[in-house]
């Protein structure tokens, strides 16, 4: 008899979870079984208010029913096509819907499946462009301290945190980074944008002093560093970094997978900041995160650098089995047209007031050293059990499930970004769960 035959249908041990400790899942597993708008339903029947919108994806909120309708008819009419030397009409439809809400310049798209594998098709295509341009010698990437890129090889090798790399090698060579911006001392519980560092962005000449302009292909950051705990930019960082890259004919990369699709109150964080870089990286909120899709915005002149040669052969010799699936692009136009309805791409930009004054109520509670806060994103940053870095966080992700609320953690600091369907009754809520939570974890 065949081993399938006698897994038993509830066994944990088959499924080897990501970035999750195993063995303690495996021993009081934290499951939902359904979800609707800004709950999930726990397998033993509670609601569980979702305090980061799945994983920063789910920005409508759950079981929508236009992106459902979308995904069960496109299912049943187009499932699979290729679109290698094929087509079909929603791949397209979607990507003029795309450079529509897009800032101005960005004009051509790319799909993935993942934010992962929209970082490293930027990071290739950052290379390819200058090639193409005729400059071979420009191949060094530069990413940032925390910074987080997906888990793929490009991504990691210009990612910034240690566990995610200390395991895997050399990494891509030719990679430097820039310093983080993460700065206590000076800027502890600033509301919005910090007033220092954005100094730290000249580091960008530095390392050119070291490698020479002509080495570099392209810089990536993140505008809002998001998985190494909410790092709101220093005001006028990322505008400082735009001149020196366009100085130095240096690709600036925005990795937009978690700030994009409304999260900061605009569609992108590029909107916010009034920055446009020449690549800009998606995924997580383009589908509402119920379909696997990733897109990558380029710039006219990075596209138009590939269209040479003879016509029949391929400009860019990259691409993806599922990229612009049909039932991914209806789940992505379906999720369009539920933000523009509800106004989602902007309304985090209304909610943004009560939100700090919510998030910041926090200050005083046991062991929270910070509160940063930008757009529909927080972060209250807990003073670490001594000798047991994290373990404080781990505790609030159990604690903070029992008692109702889904919050994400990294280290010690618990990173808020509910659906942007949140009304401000459940903001209140969702403080209430943190202040609860941070109180038992003291
Ligand atoms: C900024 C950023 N880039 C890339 C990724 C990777 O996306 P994915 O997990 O879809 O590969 C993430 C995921 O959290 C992210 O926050």
């Amino acid at each position: 008899m065949s081993n399938r035959l006698k897994v038993t249908p509830n066994d944990l041990s088959a499924f080897w979870m990501g970035f999750t400790p195993n063995r303690q899942f495996k021993k009081a597993p934290r499951m939902v079984v359904s979800a609707k708008d800004m709950h999930y339903t726990s397998s033993d029947g509670r609601q569980i208010l979702d305090g980061s919108a799945g994983l920063w994806c789910v920005n409508a909120g759950h079981c929508r029913p236009k992106i459902v309708e979308a995904i069960q008819t496109q299912a049943a009419n187009l499932d699979f096509a290729p679109t290698f030397q094929f087509g079909h009409p929603l791949a397209f439809e979607l990507a003029n819907r795309l450079v529509d809400i897009a800032p101005v310049g960005l004009e051509h798209v790319m799909y993935t499946n993942s934010g992962s594998e929209s970082v490293d098709t930027a990071l290739k295509t950052a290379i390819a462009y200058h090639r193409a341009k005729g400059n071979g010698s420009r191949f060094r990437l530069i990413g940032r301290e925390r910074g987080y890129h997906g888990v793929n090889f490009g991504g990691v090798s210009v990612g910034g945190i240690v566990g995610n790399r200390k395991m895997f090698g050399t990494l891509l060579t030719g990679v430097d980074h820039l310093s983080h911006t993460h700065n206590l001392a000076k800027n502890a519980f600033t509301k919005g944008e910090p007033e220092h560092g954005a100094e730290l962005a000249d580091e960008l000449e530095r390392i050119v002093a070291l490698h020479d302009a002509s080495t570099i292909a392209a810089v990536i950051v993140e505008p809002v560093a998001g998985s190494t705990g909410v790092l709101v930019p220093p005001k006028g960082y990322l505008k400082r970094l735009r001149e020196i890259c366009t100085k130095h004919d240096i690709l600036l990369i925005f990795d937009e997978v978690i700030t994009g699709y409304g999260r900061l109150g605009t569609p992108f964080a590029a909107d916010y900041f009034g920055v446009t870089p020449d690549i800009m990286v998606t995924a997580k909120g383009l589908t509402n995160g119920v379909i696997p899709m990733g897109a990558v915005f380029v710039t006219k002149e990075i596209h138009d650098a590939f269209m040479n040669g003879p016509e029949h052969v391929i400009e860019f010799f990259h691409g993806y089995t599922y990229s612009g699936n049909p039932i991914a692009s209806a789940a992505a136009l379906g999720t369009l047209d539920t933000y523009k309805e509800e106004g989602l791409l902007t309304r985090a930009s209304e909610l943004a007031p009560y939100w700090e004054e919510a998030v910041h109520s926090l200050k005083g509670e046991p062991n929270v050293i910070d509160i940063r806060n930008i757009g529909l994103i927080g972060a209250i940053e807990l003073a670490p059990i001594a000798g047991e870095p994290g373990k404080r966080g781990f505790n609030c992700i159990v604690r903070g499930f029992e008692h109702g609320a889904m919050l994400r953690i990294t280290g010690d600091i618990i990173a808020l970004s509910p659906p942007l369907i949140i009304t401000k009754g459940q903001i209140d809520e969702l403080v209430d769960h943190v202040r609860d939570t941070i109180r038992a974890v003291a």
